[in-house]
């Protein structure tokens, strides 16, 4: 009898990151480079993007960092153009960069127009630009191609204090079920990544909450951390490979078991309870 399963490898393949730099999208072109891939970042801070493009680099991976504000559409046409030029086409792109920008200091009633339209462009419209500027380069490699966007668990669970920024998350479900439809034929694949909470240079958790009320991390989500970068990056993996040949439109909820959970949470004795027991203000914001 012969036996087969998919070879997890992307070599030969090409991945574009955007906000490669830090966090998820370092984590994400780490893996993707450890696997084969050459990784070609779009990142807006240039230190970053320099730090990365060296690390990598001295881990073996072919990899070059561009300096790129991916709300700047003449700069990702650009970056695309090059890529066309010099590279060819491009196997997945991943749509990472997003920040609720200290939404929850400009409380919903008395928030500007100008700072929903800044949230709107570092987490949304840049999705559209920077998929439709990469398609023709990700047509090149279809069928197999593939879009990962990173949305996040607040595009499924509320979350208090920034409503306008969830709801640009929640519009990536609609925009990834419904490219999904668009691109299925032509063997394009589309899904996205909804993390819970996360360490991060934008996430630290690690800092916000009180040294007191650090016992409670272990009984925020069912499997008792928050996120690392390298819980995304396996995601990413995931779907960015043959393991997820016949999956696409759909989100891969990253949360630690949050969602499921759905408000209850355990006690200091083990217990499941939705009844609020934690005292302190959790993330230290209020
Ligand atoms: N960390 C979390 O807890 C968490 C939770 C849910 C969702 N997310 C989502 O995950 C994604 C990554 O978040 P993170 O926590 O890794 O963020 P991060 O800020 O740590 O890293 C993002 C990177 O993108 C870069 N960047 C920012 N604006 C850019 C722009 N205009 N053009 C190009 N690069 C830009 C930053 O310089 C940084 O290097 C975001 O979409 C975020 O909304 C994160």
């Amino acid at each position: 009898m012969s036996v087969s399963a998919p070879v997890i490898s992307m070599r030969g393949k090409t991945a574009l990151i955007t906000g490669a730099g830090a966090g998820i999208g370092r984590g994400i072109s780490e893996a993707f480079g450890a696997l084969g891939a050459r990784i070609i970042g779009a990142e807006i801070d240039p230190q970053r993007a320099a730090d990365t493009q060296a690390a990598l680099r001295e881990a073996g991976i072919e990899a070059e960092i561009h300096v790129c504000d991916v709300r700047e559409t003449a700069q990702v046409k650009a970056l695309v153009a090059d890529i066309g030029a010099r590279i060819g086409g491009i196997d997945t792109l991943v749509n990472n960069v997003g920040d609720s920008i200290g939404e929850f200091m400009h409380p919903f009633d008395r928030a500007e127009e100008q700072f929903w339209d800044a949230l709107y462009a570092i987490n949304l419209r840049h999705v559209f630009t920077v998929s439709q500027a990469a398609l023709p380069l990700l047509r090149q490699r279809a069928p197999g191609a593939t879009i990962i966007n990173v949305s996040s668990i607040e595009a499924f669970r509320a979350i208090p204090m920034c409503p306008v920024y969830s709801a640009f998350k929640a519009a990536i479900t609609g925009f990834t079920k419904s490219l999904a439809l668009i691109l299925g034929p032509e063997g394009i694949r589309v899904n996205t990544i909804a993390p819970e909470t996360t360490e991060t240079e934008q996430v630290k958790p690690s800092l916000y909450i009180k040294p007191e009320l650090q016992q409670n991390v272990a009984r925020w989500t069912p499997l008792g951390r928050f996120g690392e970068p390298r819980d995304m990056a396996g995601c990413a993996v995931f779907l960015a490979t043959e393991l997820s040949s016949w999956v696409t439109g759909t989100t891969v909820h990253a949360d630690g078991g949050a969602l499921a959970a759905a408000g209850f949470y355990r006690t200091p004795s083990g217990a499941w309870t939705n009844t609020p027991i934690v005292t302190g203000d959790g993330f230290g914001f209020s």
